[in-house]
């Protein structure tokens, strides 16, 4: 495994691999590896010739509020996770490289980046699509790889390749979960062993809407009612929003139509920690 840290040494190598017909995968992440992460690398090793991996913490996707500099940077690990998963080039680029001084051009996400987490955290999606489009023009890829974990993220990325005539798959990565259902997350570690114990009852409430859903309840509402009252009834827990979007759009949908496809959006904290998760389902 190669790693690279200059944004014009990884172009040209890029570049290379397209003459020489390899398909390019690129996975993008904040380090911090984890079993989630490492699925997308699988993905990635599965379906296209070489992986590439990025490792860059965004300055500009954090709010004033948001401890950019508190996030973990385990980079010595990370550069051993991701040799032993396959990667090929691992780019991992100093902030100064990718917004040097004068920097000034970023893109607008328009109203699909300002609900559920753009709520939460304004500009945050605007930094995520810029640097976005940053690593692809980077990394050259034929095809890159997204978790659902993130849905709302995969959501303005799909729309950002799709708006600016990117030629570039988006594959979506299914959500890697702890032994309780929890979503595998750089965020867990926050969490004391009884709030990671309690936070189980999110997948659980999925579930329960998977069910609610199968049993033919068409009313999206009342199923989001439901799983909020069991969210907020586990001791430590309680909801930020609990809300369904129609799978295509990503607006809000409150009547399901029979065959569609929603996804089940839930921001929850279990003590002080704000956990996300979701679940896509067919009516
Ligand atoms: P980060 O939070 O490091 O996540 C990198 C990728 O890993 C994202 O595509 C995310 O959805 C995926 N991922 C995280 N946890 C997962 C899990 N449990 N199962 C499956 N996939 C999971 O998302 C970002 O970084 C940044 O916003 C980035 C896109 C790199 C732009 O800075």
């Amino acid at each position: 495994m190669q790693i690279i840290t200059e944004p014009a040494e990884m172009q040209v190598i890029a570049e290379k691999l397209r003459l020489n017909r390899q398909l390019i995968g690129v996975i993008m992440t904040m380090g911090a590896l984890h079993e989630g992460h490492l699925s997308l690398v699988k993905l990635a090793r599965e379906s296209a010739g070489t992986v590439i991996l990025t490792i860059f913490v965004n300055p500009i996707q954090f709010g004033p509020d948001e401890d950019l500099h508190r996030y973990p940077r385990p980079f010595e690990q990370d550069v051993a996770l991701a040799r032993s998963a396959g990667v090929d080039y691992l780019f991992a680029p100093e902030a100064s490289s990718i917004y040097p001084d004068h920097f000034q051009t970023t893109l607008q996400c328009g109203k699909l980046g300002e609900h559920f987490e753009g709520k939460q955290r304004p500009g945050h999606f605007n930094g995520v699509a810029t640097i976005v489009s940053k690593l692809f023009n980077i990394t050259k890829p034929h095809r890159a790889i997204f978790g659902e974990k993130d849905a709302q993220q995969l959501a303005i990325i799909r729309q950002l390749v799709t708006d600016l005539n990117m030629d570039i798959t988006i594959v979506p990565a299914p959500i890697v979960r702890e032994e309780n259902g929890l979503a595998v997350s750089s965020r867990n570690i926050y969490l004391s062993s009884d709030e990671r114990h309690k936070a189980g009852i999110i997948y659980q409430v999925l579930c329960h809407a998977e069910k609610r859903m199968a049993g033919d309840e068409k009313n999206l509402q009342s199923i989001a009612q439901e799983v909020e009252e069991m969210i907020s009834s586990t001791p430590g827990c309680r909801c930020d929003y609990v809300i369904f979007v129609d799978e295509k759009s990503f607006e809000l949908a409150e009547k399901a139509e029979q065959g569609r496809e929603y996804r089940l959006l839930i921001a929850a904290f279990c003590g002080n920690v704000r956990l996300i998760d979701n679940v896509k389902i067919r009516a």
